[in-house]
């Protein structure tokens, strides 16, 4: 036993999933509705553990921000590690626990799969159950939420709300949640094109597009919004063509919106070509990951072609 083990007075663990968007990322910023599902194979997983004395230390191997260490009064706010810890302390008005928060995570960040949000969601579970308490999916959004704020600036919370609930939703910004009816399984291919893209600067770029061409932007938003409605509709019904071609439409407004990628196109082409119903960017693009939608007979072939296109990694996921 090690002298960190025989310190420890209790232990356990805590995780989220990580997310993709279907329909109506970035239009869903401007209130569009938006359809996501959670990824529950990809996680962020924590280990804690309440010792006798100390800081409390986050230890994050696999993230960017690879360890930070808490202590009372701290003043990081803006570190969104401190602030999800933070803000739960101050929800149960108590005192920061000594131990530690050990993260592992199979999400890649900056991908568009949810990783900033996941990270503060376990991170959030952690630190309300060292504190005692098992806290509420509603409360932890909100949390996740604020620090979403550091992550992209303006978001519309849809990351945040998919991954705490771990449900697939239909999401409008301030509005209830609506879960998604989903009549017929469906697999979605997941391919990576390996080119991280942080979510706040394609978000900035169809602000100041927003800005200085209201007209037409908000005429794709538009359309975004028919798609997404139509999209509802046939994953109700299990009209799987039919979503194939809403997704092949999305992609093209979210080239027109700049933040597809000639990377993100190609994989995009590749698994059209290849027998995909449909594919598009998902997420906030100009890299991070495309996502197809693949009859079961067409799986190997798209995954193939895909990563022949030049796919660092294909994953897949049925959406039930
Ligand atoms: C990022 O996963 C989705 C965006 O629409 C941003 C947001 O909704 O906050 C690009």
């Amino acid at each position: 036993m090690t002298i960190q083990e025989r310190n420890i007075l209790s232990s356990n663990m805590a995780s989220a999933p990580g997310k993709i968007i279907l329909f109506g990322e970035h239009a869903v910023v401007y209130g569009v509705p938006s359809i996501a599902v959670p990824l529950s194979d990809l996680r962020v997983k924590v280990n804690w553990a309440i010792t006798k004395s100390g800081n409390l230390n986050i230890i994050a191997e696999d993230l960017e921000n690879k360890e930070i260490s808490l202590k009372p009064n701290m003043s990081d706010i803006n570190n969104p590690f401190a602030r999800i810890v933070q803000q739960i302390l101050d929800y149960y008005d108590a005192t920061i626990p000594s131990g530690y928060i050990k993260i592992t995570s199979d999400i890649p960040i900056a991908s568009g799969l949810g990783s900033g949000a996941a990270v503060s969601t376990a991170i959030g579970r952690a630190i309300a159950q060292m504190l005692g308490y098992n806290i509420s999916n509603d409360d932890l959004n909100s949390f996740v939420f604020e620090v979403e704020k550091i992550h992209h600036g303006t978001p519309s919370g849809i990351d945040n709300t998919v991954i705490v609930y771990e449900k697939a939703i239909k999401f409008k910004k301030n509005h209830p949640i609506e879960p998604l009816s989903i009549s017929k399984p469906f697999n979605i291919l997941i391919a990576d094109t390996g080119i991280p893209a942080p979510t706040h600067e394609a978000v900035g770029d169809v602000k100041d597009l927003y800005e200085n061409n209201t007209d037409n932007i908000q005429n794709i938003f538009d359309d975004i919004e028919s798609i997404v409605n139509s999209a509802t509709e046939a994953i109700k019904i299990g009209n799987l063509v039919k979503v194939g071609k809403l997704m092949i439409q999305s992609h093209k407004l979210l080239q027109a919106l700049t933040v597809s990628s000639r990377e993100l196109d190609i994989l995009v082409e590749t698994a059209i070509q290849s027998g995909a119903l449909g594919a598009k960017l998902s997420g906030g693009g100009r890299g991070g990951n495309m996502i197809a939608l693949v009859p079961q007979t067409k799986i190997e072939a798209v995954k193939h072609q895909l990563l022949s296109a030049g796919a660092k990694r294909v994953l897949l996921t049925t959406v039930k």
